[in-house]
């Protein structure tokens, strides 16, 4: 009650205003959302905890699939009832979703105030200030490229959501135009930032406490081309140079442009991760060749030789699709064919969902919903034995893990108190839970025995540090 009250009157003192953001779908939306809470603090918003506390609420938000948008519409139905009790309540929506909708969003949203698209984030303080001062609708989904230059540049202040392991984008939008993908309908043409920006902003963010950097575009492997930037190789050599950063990763690497010299990259540079996300999509060369991928199965195959011949312990993950249309049960047999040879750490798989901008969307040959269940399900099966079965190899070794979370565990027999479960990452990227009541082990690197084997996880013994 205290608090509350010192809040309300600190909030009346100080026009301090709070703002709260859903983030729906990938990476790239968490970091914009921490972008957002940057650009919003010089007008005076912090960040609140749940909505109810909000001055502004966003939603950035997602439309990959049917699902993702879906998830977007069904949080904003919630806020219309708040909106009712408390006019004055800003809602936003931001993100791929918004792109794609524009001015629709409101048929749908009616108490929606701003909608702003992928290329308007840097513009969100200027549109929230204009909203504060006169209640109007805005739209702003231009898309117009500013170039390199127009690419955002490194924020001053270092976003609010802090932790060891942090996301910095150096790309924006795609043009591989995959025919199932709405990406580069709503994310615009390519565009690399400069390595210089890219560097500023991990520096920022380790001087914050960062210990790993992710770095993120739609596909990292052609950074820099269209700019005649130095290669993404090399950006990957002077990120890994920054002081006091232990690792670095990448995603998402497009199988078409994986070069010699990034493979070498896993083995040159010992602050990158041996792991590789490489999205395979099909292991059906006619079904690859519809979707656009631009590679075969024998090409791709090829590639993860090469890679592990490179670096023998690199762990590998990918995205398939499961049921796009005209995929026959024959080509979902060279998919599951594929997974069995590439020996995937984890996959992520999706149904097939139409995207009303994507050419896909008009292809004959759609697969029937329960055979794409079904098609999922097995897929699933398959990985969770393969998974298992690697798992199972890792029992008694030794790994190096970056904790990055910590949650209340199983309970303590002796005393009844929680004992504090730890999550974190190998290099390879596997979940690593251990449990440890003696030691606040949060953000550290640290070595643990792997003693437990499960499906989606490993578990350690007590660690030390490294
Ligand atoms: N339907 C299902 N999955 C899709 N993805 C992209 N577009 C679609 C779609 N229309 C998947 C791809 C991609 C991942 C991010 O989402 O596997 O790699
Ligand atoms: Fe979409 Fe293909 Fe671009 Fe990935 S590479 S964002 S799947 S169009």
């Amino acid at each position: 009650m205290c608090s509350f009250l010192t809040k309300l009157i600190l909030k009346n003192i100080f026009l301090m205003k709070q703002v709260f953001i859903q983030t729906i779908g990938c990476q790239m939306n968490v970091c914009d959302t921490d972008r957002m809470i940057a650009l919003l603090a010089p007008l005076g918003y912090t960040g609140a905890a749940a909505p109810e506390e909000a001055d502004l609420v966003i939603v950035n938000t997602c439309t990959i699939r049917e699902k993702a948008a879906h998830k977007a519409y069904s949080f904003l139905g919630r806020l219309a009832g708040r909106k009712k009790r408390k006019p004055d309540l800003l809602i936003a929506m931001g993100g791929c979703l918004a792109q794609q909708e524009g001015k629709k969003a409101f048929r749908r949203a009616p108490y929606l105030d701003l909608v702003f698209g992928t290329r308007a984030l840097d513009r969100l303080p200027d549109h929230i200030d204009a909203l504060s001062r006169e209640r109007t609708r805005i739209v702003d989904i231009g898309m117009g490229g500013q170039g390199t230059a127009g690419a955002p540049p490194p924020l001053d202040a270092v976003p609010a959501s802090g932790g060891v392991s942090r996301f910095v984008t150096i790309m924006r939008g795609c043009e591989n135009f995959c025919t199932y993908c709405v990406v580069p309908h709503v994310r615009g043409k390519e565009e690399s930032r400069r390595p210089g920006d890219v560097l500023a902003e991990v520096r920022n963010l380790v001087a914050a406490g960062a210990r790993e950097i992710t770095l993120l575009g739609q596909n990292v492997n052609s950074y820099g081309i269209k700019e005649n930037f130095p290669s993404f190789a090399r950006l990957l050599e002077q990120v890994a140079s920054v002081e006091g950063l232990d690792r670095v990763r990448f995603t998402t690497s497009h199988p078409k442009d994986l070069s010699p010299a990034l493979m070498r990259a896993f083995r040159d540079i010992p602050e990158i991760c041996p792991h590789i996300h490489l999205p395979v999509q099909s292991g059906s060369n006619a079904v690859l060749k519809r979707m656009n991928r631009g590679y075969s199965r024998e090409c791709y195959l090829e590639k993860i030789r090469s890679l592990r011949e490179i670096h023998p312990g690199i762990t590998l993950t990918t995205d398939i699709i499961v049921g796009f249309p005209g995929e026959t049960g024959a080509d979902f047999a060279k998919t599951l064919d594929l997974v069995r040879t590439a020996g995937y750490a984890g996959l992520f798989a999706f149904k097939y969902s139409d995207r009303e901008l994507a050419p896909a969307a008009r292809f004959s040959g759609k697969v029937p919903e329960a055979e794409k269940d079904a098609r999922l399900a097995e897929l699933f099966r398959l990985q969770e034995s393969i998974t298992i079965r690697r798992h199972e190899r890792m029992r008694g070794r030794r790994v190096e893990v970056l904790v990055d979370g910590c949650g209340r565990g199983r309970k303590d027999p002796l005393t009844g108190a929680a004992i504090p479960q730890y999550a974190g990452r190998t290099g390879g990227n596997l979940i690593v839970n251990f449990s440890d009541p003696a030691t606040d082990w949060t953000g550290r690197l640290v070595t643990v025995e792997i003693t437990g084997v499960h499906a989606h996880s490993l578990s350690g013994s007590r660690p030390e540090a490294v």
